[in-house]
């Protein structure tokens, strides 16, 4: 199965990337997580991209697009893949097209986590994500079992930088800009499903299920 997941940031995309690969076998490719991955080991892609991430704003399309064409010719990409918080902009989604043509690769679907604005700013700032993992976890929607504390590696949790009430706004106003128009995109080039991302985690990740296996 290849997959896009679309949503607003803070939407669930990452939570709910977890489940559905865990599910169907398929592999996880955050681009967010990557350039995390990145800044945290002070790499040359890690330092450039920390400039655009730490303001909210998207990273370049020509170095993202690299990221994510060099990932998805590994192997483990060969069984299927989740893409979460890649494509972003209209160009990166037409060069993911040229992509996956030039590969004899078709996408299966295209899955919105629908989550209106007033959502967004409470997920986004009891936000924190495991320092090794990545995992999401929130405060009060979904607390780990021991405070500060990675369920399912035992890191340390943390807050992203981007976690701030300033930077969620500029994200939500450059989502708007740049991704938001990719709705339409999909939905005339591509079958979009759209799932009621106001519910609780399970009922999302029930919902997409449900979803994917029609
Ligand atoms: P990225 O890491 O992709 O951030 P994002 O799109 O803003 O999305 P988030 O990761 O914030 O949210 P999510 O939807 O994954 O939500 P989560 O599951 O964690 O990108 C970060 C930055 O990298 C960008 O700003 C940009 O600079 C750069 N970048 C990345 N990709 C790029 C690209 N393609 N092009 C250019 N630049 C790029 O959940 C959020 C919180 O809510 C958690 O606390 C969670 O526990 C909680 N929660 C989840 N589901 C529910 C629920 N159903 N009910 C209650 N709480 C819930
Ligand atoms: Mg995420
Ligand atoms: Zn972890």
């Amino acid at each position: 199965m290849r997959i896009i997941l679309l949503g607003a940031p803070g939407a669930g995309k990452g939570t709910q990337a977890k489940l559905i690969c865990e599910k169907y076998n398929i592999t996880h490719l955050s681009t967010g997580d990557i350039f995390r991955m990145n800044i945290k080991n002070k790499t040359t892609l890690g330092v450039q991209a920390k400039e655009y991430i730490d303001k909210g704003q998207l990273v370049p399309d020509a170095l993202t697009i690299q990221v994510v064409e060099d990932r998805l010719i590994k192997e483990d990409c060969k069984n299927g893949f989740l893409l979460d918080g890649f494509p972003r902009t209209v160009f990166q989604a037409e060069e993911l097209n040229k992509f996956l043509q030039s590969t004899n690769n078709t996408l299966d679907v295209v899955l919105l986590i629908d989550v209106p604005n007033e959502f967004i700013l409470e997920r986004n700032v009891g936000r924190r994500i495991c320092s090794s993992c990545g995992r999401s976890y929130h405060i009060k929607f979904n607390p780990p079992e021991k405070l500060g504390i990675c369920d399912f590696c035992g890191d340390k949790l943390i807050q992203r930088n981007d976690d701030n009430e300033e930077t969620v706004k500029e994200r939500l106003t450059v989502y708007k800009n740049h991704t938001h128009p990719l709705i339409d995109y999909y939905w005339t080039n591509h079958c979009l499903s759209t799932v009621d991302g106001r519910d609780d985690i399970l009922t999302v990740s029930k919902n997409i299920f449900s979803a994917l296996d029609t």
